[in-house]
């Protein structure tokens, strides 16, 4: 992970946040975030309300997640009165008022605000679905949001509703020309593209291919308009709805901002709630270019593909499941919201606001059989390294996020290592340890095979190795690890000459700058020694399972030589701080420490190779170091990441060292101070580092997987 530019866009934005927004004057439940999701789904549907120290939804336009403008505009009708309860538009010639935001809250997979405007509520619902569990559903790159009426004085008052979005949806930059049409029948559909599309190509990490969608149901009194924005939404602010008439003259998404909308006339309205729904989403074919034997390109579809003909087809399909959808989504919400309560409330919130993040990062896909139908069981999921490199399948951004993938579906995580191991399974990347990422830009998944990857040969290898035996041991399923024993013992072997004294290298935390010797890294070489260890035993060779590692009991009895062992025993001698209260940050520097966060790997994967003494030091020491917003990633700087918070939460030997851990990363979350929900910040006073909507996030889920 790089930081590049990033940071100081989010400076830049903090600043402008800081001068210019108030307190929040609502109820926020369960806390008013850095940014609220309100379509994410994928890396190119991506729509968040940023926040700041507070933003009511009709206070500023949603924005992609790099904060560009995404238009998406809303007003409610009462009697006649116009109330603006979604973007900020501004219409010449018309007036209307905004909408009061009385309260706004999250689950795992929704964002939900309440506006009062006149005597009507209005309840705008924002439902990202996650369904780990099923793969045609998840890949699918939709998302919606339901609108609920109801009066609160008694009466009944006339209602009508109006949603667009603008053609932004469809390129990172507004001079390119855009098309669009219009579906009529049961359901309105509009659909938008560029013009000229390239393929796997993104602007401004908007993807430069494929359409995006704007759906509703045409039940009685809805009315649909394309046209230019100011035209639009004065004709419903003038009559209350449109007149069905689409704009054909194609032009640039910036000239006369076409947008696509729907009027709903709900008519008479009291204390029973009225409502409807509009499914969006942003849908392309092919989605990702994979890397076969060869140096060969295959092309990857989403795998809604394997059942519906077009993406228009498995959008109606998805707008018409709403009402089971929501079902599936509050058990899904309450589950989550159950498990991660027992830990606490302050953590459930913070896992809540984790899941839509982490998972809007992936895609799931399938190729084609050489007859062109679909191969189901070819299953390849993708993780885009959102913000800071832009990578495909980062190791060491899918080894924090690791801990969603072991609590929603491991079946998923298998899908991500798997283009992994089947490339360098290939034999053309020619390192002897894992590779970083599987291709430099996604969508292309295209590897490396001159070698020349961000190169952190230590830690990506032992992150394959322990996400390997943790998939294992989770599902009991062998496959990964005996289709691909040689070359997880061949990354082994790397750890066993490289990973006690480590040279002089990056580890995930390649913002920190290289460093020799690092002690937690060496911690990650020791475990994915001792995995590889777990991992022969489970495979039946016990004489290279001993060789590598002995398992307790017999550890201190027999086991000593075992290799993983051994340099237990040699690390204490090296990483312990001259005045032995905490693990060095590197060896021989008695004065530095960093957060040891891959010990939570030989807890997760139950190796118990590093004594408890270890666990209880460094739970006695970071009590005494902890800043106001957390502990320190390490001693050369004061900012820390969220990720690595949570997952050394969960090293902790006492509840008391736990909490700590967790109430920082609540505290920096729901601070105010940034308007993007990053993971990279400062202890010392809670702002923001570079950093945004990454998957890494799903690492908050750590304590929910021991
Ligand atoms: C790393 O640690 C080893 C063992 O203490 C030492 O011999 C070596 O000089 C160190 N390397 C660097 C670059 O400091
Ligand atoms: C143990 O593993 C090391 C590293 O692979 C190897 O060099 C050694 O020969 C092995 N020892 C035995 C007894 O198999």
């Amino acid at each position: 992970m790089t930081a590049k530019i990033f940071s100081v866009l989010v400076l830049l934005a903090t600043a402008f946040l800081g001068s210019t927004l108030g307190a929040v004057t609502w109820t926020a439940t369960p806390f008013n975030p850095a940014s609220v999701p309100l379509a994410v789904r994928s890396p190119y549907l991506s729509a968040w309300l940023a926040q700041g120290s507070g933003t009511a939804l009709n206070g500023a336009w949603p924005t992609f997640w790099t904060g560009s403008i995404l238009g998406w505009a809303g007003f409610i009708k009462v009697d006649g009165v116009s109330f603006s309860f979604l973007g900020v538009p501004s219409v010449p010639g018309t007036t209307f008022n905004k909408a009061t935001q009385k309260s706004a809250s999250f689950t795992s997979t929704q964002s939900k605000f309440v506006l009062s405007a006149g005597a009507i509520d209005l309840t705008v619902t924002f439902l990202s679905p996650v369904e780990p569990h099923d793969l045609s559903k998840q890949s699918m790159p939709f998302s919606y949001m339901s609108l609920s009426a109801v009066s609160t004085d008694g009466r009944t008052h006339t209602v009508q509703l109006y949603s667009d979005i603008s053609a932004e949806w469809v390129s990172g930059d507004n001079s390119l020309g855009a098309t669009w049409s219009t579906a009529t029948g049961n359901t309105f559909v509009h659909q938008v593209q560029l013009a000229n599309q390239v393929v796997y190509s993104e602007r401004n990490d908007h993807i430069q291919q494929g359409s995006a969608y704007y759906a509703t149901s045409n039940v009685a009194g809805t009315t649909f308009q394309t046209g230019a924005d100011v035209t639009v939404r004065a004709q419903f602010l003038n009559n209350g709805r449109l007149p069905n008439t689409q704009d054909t003259n194609f032009r640039a998404i910036q000239d006369n901002w076409p947008v696509f909308a729907f009027a709903h006339d709900l008519g008479s309205v009291g204390s029973t709630a009225q409502s409807r729904v509009i499914a969006l989403g942003h849908a392309r074919d092919p989605a990702v270019q994979y890397i076969i034997a060869n140096n060969g390109r295959q092309d990857r579809s989403l795998f809604f593909f394997s059942q519906f003909a077009t993406a228009r087809d498995a959008l109606l399909s998805f707008l018409g499941d709403f009402n089971d959808a929501l079902t599936r989504a509050n058990a899904f919400d309450a589950q989550f919201n159950s498990d991660a309560s027992k830990i606490s409330s302050d953590y459930a919130s913070i896992v809540a606001l984790s899941i839509r993040q982490a998972f809007g990062a992936t895609e799931i896909t399938i190729s084609k059989r050489a007859d062109g139908s679909f191969n189901t069981d070819d299953a390849l999921v993708f993780m885009k390294e959102i913000s800071s490199d832009g990578n495909t399948n980062t190791v060491d951004v899918i080894f924090p996020a690791w801990p969603i993938l072991l609590y929603t579906n491991p079946v998923l995580g298998k899908f991500l290592l798997a283009g992994l191991f089947e490339y360098q399974a290939s034999g053309q990347y020619p390192n002897r340890w894992s590779v970083h990422d599987l291709g430099a830009h996604y969508p292309m998944a295209i590897g490396h095979n001159d070698g020349r990857d961000e190169a952190m040969p230590v830690e990506e290898s032992g992150n394959m190795l322990i996400m390997t035996l943790s998939y294992t041991q989770k599902t009991g399923d062998t496959s990964l690890i005996s289709t691909y024993t040689s070359l997880l013992d061949q990354w082994t072997q790397f750890l066993i000459s490289d990973s006690l004294i480590p040279a002089n290298q990056i580890s995930t935390d390649d913002f920190a700058g290289p460093l020799a010797n690092q002690t937690n890294l060496a911690i990650k070489g020791i475990v994915g020694i001792g995995a590889m260890a777990e991992i022969s035993r489970l495979l039946g060779d016990t004489t290279k399972a001993s060789n590598y590692s002995f398992k307790e009991p017999n550890r201190l009895k027999f086991g000593l030589k075992a290799i993983a062992t051994s340099f237990v025993q040699q690390w204490q001698n090296l990483a312990i701080s001259s005045d032995r209260r905490h693990l060095t940050l590197a060896y021989g520097d008695s004065a530095s420490w960093g957060l040891s966060y891959n010990l939570f790997a030989d807890k997760l994967l139950k190796l118990n190779l590093f004594p408890t003494s270890i666990f209880q030091m460094q739970t006695a020491w970071y009590k005494t170091v902890a800043q106001p917003f957390g502990v320190p990633l390490d001693t050369r700087h004061t900012y820390t990441k969220s990720d690595w918070e949570i997952w050394t939460a969960g090293i902790m030997t006492d509840q008391a060292a736990r909490d700590l851990f967790i109430s920082s990363v609540r505290k920096w979350a729901s601070d105010g101070l940034s308007s993007a929900i990053g993971d990279w910040y400062e202890t010392t006073n809670g702002n923001p580092e570079g950093f945004r909507a990454r998957p890494v996030v799903g690492g908050h889920l750590a304590l929910l997987v021991l």
